[in-house]
């Protein structure tokens, strides 16, 4: 008999827990990217809707990359937000996202996480899932934010190249596992770290630093063709990498890191 794969809404609701994020819950076998159909929702759409998609046409990464998954097997969705955001927060929210995500890794299967800037998960050094993070703006707020997120699960091997080695959470915990429970364990953290953001980011900061492995390491930033070096010397309040070079202290906000 062929193993029931699709996602199985029932068990991922029964685990759900949140107030708003995932209840609006959107599901599909295809879209050209969940990203661009939540950036392109209608108003009326409420915030905390979730789209998942078993497959992408156009699924993109950062720096116009492309995010494959694989139907069945991987977890690729995105989640809308309309709550004022500040544009200040921004690189926060990408941290929180990473936190929740590698939370949720260590809650169900207590592997071992680390986090690379602004917001890759790593295990033992392999990606195991990706972010993207796209908005639309009015004045100092955004008016729509788009949180993609694309998580190996249940992959049992990646061809290609890459520009960081994939993993997958069956390589590294050795057994398959279950994408509605991840979802669900997902959400339930990521909605608390979220609904926590006015009152400040320490919590945050700190699980982020712990898992850090760049920090006090001589690095290469690359943002578009431009190259800087310099010591990743910490990250602040707002997330953002604070690089240490011969002239002083650099603010980064956005780029590549290695
Ligand atoms: C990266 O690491 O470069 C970010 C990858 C983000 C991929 C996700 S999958 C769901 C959402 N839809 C997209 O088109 N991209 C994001």
């Amino acid at each position: 008999m062929k193993e029931k794969l699709k996602f199985n809404i029932e068990e991922f609701d029964i685990k759900l827990d949140t107030d708003f994020i995932g209840r609006n819950f959107l599901y599909v076998d295809s879209v050209d990217s969940t990203n661009k159909f939540l950036m392109q929702s209608k108003d009326n759409i409420p915030s905390g809707t979730l789209l998942l998609a078993e497959e992408q046409t156009e699924g993109r990464g950062r720096k116009q990359r492309i995010w494959f998954s694989l139907p069945e097997q991987s977890l690729t969705f995105s989640i809308l937000l309309k709550e004022k955001i500040h544009f200040n927060q921004v690189n926060i929210l990408n941290l929180a996202t990473a936190v929740a995500v590698a939370q949720a890794i260590e809650n169900l299967y207590q592997l071992k996480i680390n986090l690379k800037w602004p917001n890759d998960v790593l295990i033992d050094g392999k990606k195991v899932a990706g972010i993207l993070l796209e908005s639309a703006s009015k004045g100092e707020h955004f008016e729509k934010i788009v949180i993609g997120i694309g998580i190996n699960i249940n992959q049992p091997f990646f061809k290609g190249s890459f520009s960081l080695t994939p993993t997958s959470l069956r390589l590294e915990f050795g057994k398959v596992v279950s994408r509605e429970k991840f979802l669900s364990e997902f959400l339930n953290i990521f909605e608390e770290l979220f609904l926590d953001l006015p009152g400040g980011n320490n919590k945050i900061l700190a699980y982020w630093r712990e898992r850090c492995r760049m920090i006090g390491e001589k690095i290469k930033v690359t943002d578009e063709n431009v190259e800087k070096y310099g010591m990743f010397e910490d990250i602040d309040d707002n997330g953002y990498l604070l690089l240490k070079t011969a002239d002083g202290t650099e603010k980064i906000s956005y780029g590549d890191i290695s």
